[in-house]
């Protein structure tokens, strides 16, 4: 017994003393990471040639809607349902060329998203990069704050471009940017001290981006960071925080006015969701040193392709079709599913864009953002077997930066060496998690589509956005209501701002507390 016990604690310190001498791990079998070498390129100005028409073929996204029709079971879609909505979708499509309709907010047509990728200057991008680089030269972190449209396209766009744990890098990998963080998008009090602890020490700039100036999420996130900046800064926190709001409205642009703080503009005729090529996302992607210009050249490509009238010929008008389609044969659920962690976020950024824009009058598709194969583990039971209210869209990038090879292994326990065998890395079975469950999910009655993003660039994202905010304007004539107000946000504000007694809502506050009391209270 004791020698057993003695045997047993000789090994344990044999692997304590081998423990003290290993290395850490190398990475043997990978290149270097292709993610930081595009950061480094951008951080030292180098830009791809996306004027070229050989680029823009090269990278053109495509649309593959194959599989959209006739999938078997209930809901399905046939072609001539597509061909009967060709005439309403064409019309829309001029309606809303020639800004017709229910697109006003507030007297204003809100059809501005449509010309920016044009009426964008030189000058202006300009402008933005001198700002951006003189900020990022002076600071160790950049927060942005916002919420909403003012919020997510500059973190779809960012998460999509950059590395994984982009703020865990040196500086030289990020190519000379600062830490980029988000707050103001939530109420989290430890996700908001979690991301203080980040700041602690370093030199923060920010730039606080709300179009109305008195978001509640935004505006507590302001305060906070300003005193904060005021307090470490003294007067040089002026310069050290940026405005976006308004041209010359708001509570924003008053502080501005009386502080000297640089202001950026949200136009009046783009709504928050619609924003992401304005200075609402230009500046802070900016800030992480993304070619904004290269973002400019993609949005102007796509809007070249999605102008004409020839149907099929045109992405954003069938991917309108399509949807409309299958929202009509009862599919209520669209699952947006990427391939890619760093396209994750641009399906992020679509759960905003068409639910905001198409949820009213008991209308609109419920978005539903998903990793794949991630989520096949989760839900995708149900979307093989459950309800046949389910459509889905995916997001497949096609190249991706970096190749991981697999290896050989002695024994083939796991049964994967036919991959070796067959020249395959883990590129080549990612591509077929967009493929397997796309033909296995069609199989199972879930109509879906293709949207092919050739890499990632900002080229590409400024493609993908612009076909989806023209896509979901379309959506708007075809449910016949105006997809560019959310009278629907306020309710929830008004309920929370009874609830804290802000001045103003003590009617609100009455209402709600008799309600409230007549209602029989069930908590188990
Ligand atoms: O799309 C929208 O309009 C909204 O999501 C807004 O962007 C969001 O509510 C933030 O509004 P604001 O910029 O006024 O703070």
């Amino acid at each position: 017994m004791m020698a057993i016990v003695f045997q047993a604690l000789e090994s344990v310190q044999s692997i304590i003393e081998r423990g003290s001498d290993m290395k850490g791990i190398e990475l043997m079998g990978v290149e270097e990471n292709n993610t930081i070498a595009a950061q480094q390129r951008r951080g030292d100005g180098s830009q791809c040639a996306f004027d070229t028409p050989e680029f823009r073929e090269a990278n053109r996204i495509t649309l593959d809607v194959t599989y959209m029709l006739e999938a078997p079971g209930p809901g399905s879609i046939a072609m001539e349902k597509i061909e009967a909505l060709i005439p309403k979708v064409l019309k829309a499509h001029e309606m809303l060329k020639r800004g017709e309709g229910d697109i006003y907010d507030r007297g204003i047509l809100m059809t501005g998203w449509q010309n920016l990728p044009v009426d964008i200057t030189k000058e202006h991008l300009a402008d933005i990069q001198t700002v951006a680089k003189k900020m990022s030269e002076e600071v160790d972190v950049f927060v942005s704050l916002g919420i909403g449209g003012s919020y997510l396209g500059i973190e779809a766009t960012f998460r999509a471009l950059t590395h994984t744990y982009f703020n865990q890098l040196t500086r030289t990998e990020r190519g000379g940017a600062p830490e980029i963080y988000f707050l103001g998008q939530n109420m989290d009090p430890d996700f908001f001290r979690d991301t203080l602890d980040m700041l602690r020490g370093k030199k923060v700039g920010i730039n606080v981006i709300s179009k109305s100036g008195t978001t509640t999420e935004t505006a507590i996130a302001f305060r906070i960071l300003r005193k904060m900046m005021e307090e470490n800064f003294g007067a040089d926190a002026d310069h050290l925080i940026l405005v976006t709001t308004d041209k010359e409205k708001g509570a924003l642009r008053t502080l501005a006015g009386e502080t000297g703080y640089r202001t950026f503009v949200v136009p009046d005729d783009v709504g928050g969701r619609f924003s992401v090529l304005t200075d609402v996302g230009l500046v802070g992607l900016a800030m992480a040193h993304i070619d904004i210009e290269e973002f400019v050249a993609g949005f102007q490509a796509m809007r070249e392709i999605s102008s004409g009238n020839d149907f099929w010929k045109n992405p954003a008008l069938v991917h309108a079709a399509m949807r409309h389609a299958a929202w009509c044969a009862g599919k209520k659920i669209e699952v947006v599913a990427a391939n890619s962690k760093s396209l994750y976020w641009v399906a992020r950024w679509m759960e905003q864009l068409f639910p905001e824009s198409e949820g009213h009058e008991g209308h609109g598709m419920w978005v539903s953002p998903s990793l794949y194969s991630e989520k096949l583990h989760a839900n995708g039971q149900m979307v093989q077997q459950g309800e046949r209210n389910i459509m889905e869209t995916f997001l497949a990038l096609k190249k991706h930066d970096n190749r991981i090879p697999i290896p050989q292994t002695d024994n083939n326990l796991d049964g994967l060496d036919f991959l070796v065998n067959r020249g395959m890395d883990m590129n080549h079975v990612n591509q077929m998690v967009v493929e397997g469950p796309a033909y296995a999910h069609y199989q199972g009655g879930v109509p879906n589509m293709t949207i092919e993003i050739p890499k990632r660039s900002a080229f590409n994202l400024g493609q993908l956005y612009y076909m989806m905010e023209k896509s979901v304007s379309i959506s708007g004539y075809l449910l016949g209501h105006n997809p560019f107000v959310q009278p629907g946000v306020e309710a929830y504000k008004r309920a929370m701002f009874a609830l804290v007694g802000k001045p103003g809502f003590e009617q609100e506050a009455q209402q709600m507390e008799n309600q409230l009391k007549g209602m029989k209270r069930i908590r188990i």
